[in-house]
């Protein structure tokens, strides 16, 4: 939820450098801001609310002089967002300043404690006692840096990892189930929440494994576990993540990715050797379960239909934040798909560990090959679609559903025809929705400014469409927005129904048609406007978004653009940014 940084260097100015990482790292935290760095054995901070260009503006973090530095990027949860809460937070004598991302579950207890000592606390934050706890077993340990890093380690509960600048240069790391990286360069060394801290400046990687403490002194690094055991770790060639994180000709990282859909599609299924491997262990097992959080839970809930309705397969989708409460009734032998565009995701890896407790094997749909998800995993199939930097999931969900597809298509005897020349046309049919996008603006700018509700409608394979359709408008444009499963709108919602609702209905021509058809009926007569997602027009709707004609079991992956795009311009009109959503971040690394 927060990003990290570190950086020791020999020739370049930390603090330019640090601003620029903290940008690429945004998506994870964007409340505040803040920097410290190192010179002639003194410690600068520097810290803000705003996002990172923002601030900077403000207080010019280049001033800040020294090749020694870290840096901080805040989604609050402990304390409020305020310039004192702001990372990087300083020990009592200044030596000694620390950037923390996670959460430190008894930080009250060790507080009341450190204070009873004589150390005084400036920020609310949970992280501020991590500088005082280096402090205290510096004094203790004759400024044993090591020991004073391993004593803290050992005393902290929780998930966390932090990185701290010490006055004489030296800095280090801790991992403790969030994520941490170093980034070696010829001349420097990186410590970083994600690879795009440091991609820029170099490929190479060292992927901290829990538990792993790192000291960087003299460009060298060093790391150990909790014991001072040494510990080797491989560097590893970082790959796919080098594409490009910059907008390009768009106005908003969010309506490149919606843009980059077609480009992408195949990716996961081009370049993935492994769905062979995957299956099999679905075949194997007594029984399958698909968790995942978010965008991430929606594709689980049509790998379900799919697999239910294509292969014959049983399965049951438990949203990762609920699936603790069930986790003791897993049998042996079960499956766990794990669907995470970041696989960072505390809730999923959370879910995952649970179910490796049970002995279930762990089959996992990610973006980022190097996460968390990845390394605890049995089989995993990449997503290849670049970096996603919009908060919101666009282009992964598409990358997901492909890898679903092609799943569902291998354990059903090709029954899903993805075959070239489908494949072909549906990249085609994703172009033609993507012509929408001016008339879909259009619609947008006639909507009531005051409009306070969206439905959403589908049947089916398009129930879990319309349910990610709607998490893309409340997110993206702060407007309460409901998936609705079109047969039970007279089972409730219906209720809700009135001259001032705006409904959507998926409705392409399957066997869902005429049901949704029925619906709408029921909603036109109370009144409601009425948007028909379809490839054929109907008298009842009051604005028409044309989709191609495709195979049945294809139109969700092209009929959630238009609600993407909707949900874009609706961001839009309602003067929110839609790369950085207020409230939220990109990895949810908290449970
Ligand atoms: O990285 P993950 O796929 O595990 O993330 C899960 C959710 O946090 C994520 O899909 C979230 O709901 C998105 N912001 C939705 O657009």
């Amino acid at each position: 939820m927060c990003s990290i940084i570190g950086y020791k260097g020999q020739f370049i100015e930390a603090a330019p450098l640090l601003v620029e990482s903290l940008k690429k790292m945004e998506y994870r935290g964007y409340d505040s801001v803040g920097i410290a760095t190192m010179n002639n054995g003194k410690i600068l901070i520097s810290k803000g609310v705003g996002k990172v260009a923002e601030v900077d503006k403000i207080l010019e973090f280049a001033k800040l002089p020294g090749q020694i530095g870290i840096g901080h990027t805040r989604w609050a949860t402990h304390g409020g967002v305020s310039d004192k809460n702001a990372h990087p937070h300083f020990s009592c004598n200044s030596d000694i300043a620390v950037v923390h991302n996670g959460i430190i579950e008894n930080y009250q207890e060790l507080k009341e404690k450190l204070s009873k000592e004589g150390h005084i606390f400036k920020s609310q934050t949970d992280s501020e006692v991590i500088p005082h706890l280096l402090e205290k077993y510096c004094k203790e340990f004759n400024n044993d840096y090591k020991k004073s890093i391993i004593y803290t380690c050992k005393i902290l509960k929780g998930s966390f990892a932090f990185v701290a600048i010490f006055k004489n240069g030296l800095i280090c790391g801790a991992r403790f189930d969030e994520p941490l990286i170093i980034g070696i360069a010829n001349s420097a060394l990186f410590l970083s929440s994600d690879v795009l801290g440091f991609l820029k400046h170099t490929d190479k990687a060292i992927f901290l494994d829990n538990g792993d403490i790192v000291t960087i002194d003299n460009n060298k690094y060093s790391i150990f576990d909790i014991n001072n055991k040494k510990v080797i770790r491989p560097i590893t060639q970082v790959a796919w993540e080098l594409g490009s994180t910059e907008k390009g000709k768009y106005a908003h990282h969010t309506l490149k990715e919606i843009h980059e859909q077609p480009s992408i599609l195949f990716n996961s299924i081009n370049k993935n050797n492994d769905f062979q491997q995957f299956c099999k262990f679905i075949k194997n097992a007594s029984n399958v379960y698909i968790t995942g959080s978010g965008t991430s839970y929606h594709s689980g809930l049509l790998a379900k239909n799919l697999l239910a309705k294509f292969a014959k397969i049983k399965s049951e989708v438990i949203m990762s934040s609920e699936f603790q409460y069930m986790s003791d009734t897993l049998e042996t032998n079960s499956a766990i798909i794990a669907i995470s565009q970041s696989g960072e995701t505390a809730d999923v890896i959370h879910a995952v560990k649970k179910a490796k407790e049970h002995g279930s094997k762990i089959l996992s749909i990610i973006n980022i090959s190097t996460s968390s998800l990845a390394r605890i995993s049995d089989s995993v199939l990449v997503l290849n679609c670049g970096p996603e930097i919009g908060v919101a999931a666009t282009k992964s969900f598409i990358g997901q559903l492909m890898i679903i597809y092609n799943v569902v298509n291998l354990l059903s005897g090709n029954q899903l025809s993805l075959n070239k020349i489908n494949q072909k046309k549906l990249v085609t049919d994703i172009e033609k929705t993507l012509e929408l996008d001016e008339k879909i603006k259009t619609i947008v700018s006639m909507l009531d400014s005051e409009i306070k509700d969206i439905y959403i409608l589908g049947r089916s394979l398009h129930y879990s469409i319309a349910l990610e359709g709607s998490l893309k408008i409340k997110e993206l444009a702060y407007i309460h927005a409901e998936g609705i499963a079109a047969g039970e709108l007279k089972h409730g919602p219906l209720a809700l129904i009135d001259a001032k609702s705006l409904v959507i209905v998926i409705n392409p021509v399957d066997e869902t048609y005429k049901d949704v058809i029925s619906s709408t009926h029921e909603i036109k007569s109370r009144g409601a406007k009425i948007i028909g997602i379809s490839n054929k027009n109907h008298e009842l709707y009051d604005n028409y978004l044309q989709i191609p004609e495709s195979i049945d079991h294809l139109y969700p992956i092209v009929e959630v653009i238009p609600l993407q795009i909707m949900a874009y311009y609706l961001s839009l009109k309602m003067q929110v940014d839609p790369d950085y959503p207020r409230n939220l971040a990109k990895s949810v690394t908290v449970k």
